[in-house]
């Protein structure tokens, strides 16, 4: 079982970025926990601040992997291109926000990509990313 763990732009900041809003806890805690939580997955690891890049790494493991969650961060309200990306792959990819992005600003309750996602997660923590492979573990 493959899964990539897929941060988009800002999240490499997680653990200095806004606490109050996103925690304490670093991108890598975050992974180390799943690993932890599941050593029989393999899980792989990517963050980039370049929306390109986020289309090029759904592309790379998207008709191989078994699944990706992905937090596409501001992307998640304005990227046609990541959108399609998600459309155009065979791994099913689950959206995920650490926030409750519905009790946020109302630019935040729009996601282009929802659509072409398997489901959504949204606003229980780091907690969202452990949710969401549980569900690819119990397909
Ligand atoms: C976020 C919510 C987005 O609106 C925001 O732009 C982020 C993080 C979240 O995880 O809560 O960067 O995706």
């Amino acid at each position: 079982m493959k899964i990539l763990i897929l941060n988009g732009p800002n999240l490499n900041l997680l653990g200095k970025r806004e606490p109050g809003i996103y925690g304490s806890a670093s991108a890598e805690d975050i992974f180390n926990e799943l690993k932890q939580l599941h050593p029989s997955v393999t899980f792989t690891y990517f963050q980039s601040n370049v929306e390109g890049e986020l289309v090029n790494k759904l592309h790379e493991v998207g008709f191989d992997y078994d699944g990706i969650v992905f937090n596409a961060g501001a992307y998640t309200h304005t990227s046609i291109a990541i959108a399609d990306a998600v459309a155009g792959i065979k791994t099913p990819v689950i959206e995920v926000h650490i926030s409750n992005v519905y009790a946020r600003e109302e630019y935040r309750h729009k996601s282009l990509m929802a659509k072409n996602c398997a489901g959504i997660i949204t606003g229980f923590g780091m907690k969202s990313y452990a949710l969401a492979v549980h569900h690819l573990l119990s397909k």
